[in-house]
This record gives structure tokens, sequence and C-alpha cells, in this order.
């Protein structure tokens, strides 16, 4: 590549990160998805991610429960996460521990942010003939690993505030049914530590999302930028299942 398209491919990029285009002179240029689009794959993101990372600020006074020289500090842990509050799907479902150290900040009044990122399916095995390797001219020789890296990947931070999921404690109630059914579908270990459990007091809660930001990959063929909540909270089941993010195995009979 000449020094000089290479400057005019880095020129317009957004993002810190970037990679020169593989093709600058061919006219399918890339088409970088707008604000509403990516809610469609941020959403999609949500239902196939069972972790995140939940950032809350320790409170502001000093208390016996943390170490002088930890007020107001940034606290992020990773927590467990979920889609399954049956009447706001965009509202990411969490399980409150009152343990635990994240929860203890929010009841201590701390505002929050879930950062979630995709993280591909691992690739199948090569499929590489038993003897290819014995034979020095066989054509049958390794797939060249595909070009990877990580900040190519979609990853995002929701900001909002928790409120209970009402009747969601109670697994005898139609939505405790719903959420607990569905939150130990993804989460099986989390059976032990359910409402009404004997050890840790627990409570399912769902983060209302107020703001979201987005980086999508590579400024110059992803969005990166806020998107609007009600966008976000728009995004259909149907549209959900009609993406894919990559790595995904294409949708069958569509050429994406
Ligand atoms: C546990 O946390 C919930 C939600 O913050 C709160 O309503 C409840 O009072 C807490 N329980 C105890 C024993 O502090
Ligand atoms: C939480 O965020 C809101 C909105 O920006 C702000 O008004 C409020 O002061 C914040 N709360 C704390 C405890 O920082
Ligand atoms: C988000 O979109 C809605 C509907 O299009 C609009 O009314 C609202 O002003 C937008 N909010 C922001 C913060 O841009």
């Amino acid at each position: 590549m000449k020094p000089s398209t290479l400057f005019s491919t880095l020129l317009p990029l957004t993002s810190a990160y970037s990679i020169p285009k593989e093709d600058t002179t061919s006219n399918n240029a890339v088409k970088i998805p707008t604000a509403r689009e990516s809610a469609i794959l941020a959403r999609r993101i949500l239902t196939l991610t069972p972790l995140g990372t939940i950032s809350t600020i320790f409170p502001s006074t000093s208390s016996s429960r943390n170490p002088p020289g930890t007020e107001g500090k940034p606290h992020a842990l990773m927590e467990y996460i979920s889609a399954c509050d049956p009447l706001y799907p965009s509202h990411p479902t969490l399980l409150s521990l009152n343990i635990s150290s994240t929860f203890k900040n929010i009841a201590s009044g701390s505002n929050l942010s879930l950062a979630i990122t995709w993280t591909p399916p691992p690739l199948p095995p090569p499929s590489r003939s038993l003897l290819s390797h014995l034979n020095p001219f066989s054509h049958d020789i390794a797939p060249q690993p595909q070009f990877y890296s990580a900040v190519a990947l979609p990853r995002y931070s929701l900001m909002g505030y928790l409120e209970p999921i009402p009747g969601a404690d109670d697994p005898k109630s139609d939505a405790g049914k719903q959420v607990q059914g569905c939150y130990t579908a993804i989460h099986p270990d989390a059976k032990y530590w359910l409402p009404g459990n004997r050890i840790h007091e627990s409570h399912f809660v769902r983060l209302v999302v107020t703001e979201i930001y987005w980086v999508g990959g590579f400024g110059d063929r992803a969005y990166i930028g806020w998107i609007n909540a009600s966008d976000w909270e728009s995004v259909t089941k149907e549209e959900i299942e009609r993406v894919r993010l990559p790595g995904e195995k294409p949708l069958e009979g569509k050429d994406l």
C-alpha cells in the first residue's frame, strides 16, 4: 500500500483505533450502521451475553465497611446479567445480593453503569485430513487464522437505575416463574442464591436504561457514540433475531 493511500484511509477515522481498509479503491464502500441499527446489535448482544461489569462509586463518607481512601472511588466488578424481564426485555435483569459490594454501593445512593462486551463464539477446530501434515506437497494446508482484533468488536455501556421487578422474587407468581426460569437457564448455579434462600438476602431487579454509549468497533466501519434510549427500547424480538454479530454463523439463505 502506498503511504498516500494509507494516509487518506486514516484521516476520516473517529476511533482511536483502526486498521487500513482492505481495498480503498473499490466502490462497495463499507456502510457504517446507524445508531438505530447499532441499537439492534446491542440488544442482540444483551440476549447472548451472560456476564457484564457493573461500575459503582463507593460512598463519599467513610464507614466501617470500607477502608479509608476508598471514598468516592469507582468500583467495577463482574456480575451476572440477563434479559429475563417479560415486560421490559431492554432492561437487563439482575439478581441483587445485599451482601455484594456493588449492590451495597447502589443502596447507598451510587449511580451505576453496566459494561457489556461482545465475545464471538469460538471458531471450530480447523478441518485437516489426518495425513496432510505428513505430506509436504499436500495442498491441504492449515487455514490462515482470521485477522483478530478485540478492539474491532462491539462493546457498550448502559447507564440507569435499579428498580424491583414486581412479583419476580416469588417463585410461585407468574412473574417469578418467568424471571427465575429464564435467569437460572442462563445461570444454573444461581439457584443457590435465589430470593428466599437461607444464606444471602437477594432480590430480582431491572436496570432501567437511561443512556447508552456504544463502540461498535473501528470508527471507519462501525458507529461510535450515544444511542437514543427510545431506540434502545423500541428494538423488537424479530429485529434481534434477524441480525448477526461478528463471528456468528450467517442467517440461512441470506447474504450478509
Ligand atoms: C436488602 O436490599 C434491599 C434492596 O436494596 C432492601 O430493600 C432491604 O432492606 C435489604 N435488606 C436488609 C436486611 O438490609
Ligand atoms: C447520579 O447521576 C445523576 C444524573 O447525572 C446526578 O444528578 C446525581 O447527582 C448522581 N448521584 C450521585 C450520588 O452522584
Ligand atoms: C430520542 O428519540 C426520541 C424519538 O425519536 C426523541 O423524541 C428524543 O428527543 C430523542 N432523545 C434524545 C436525547 O435525542
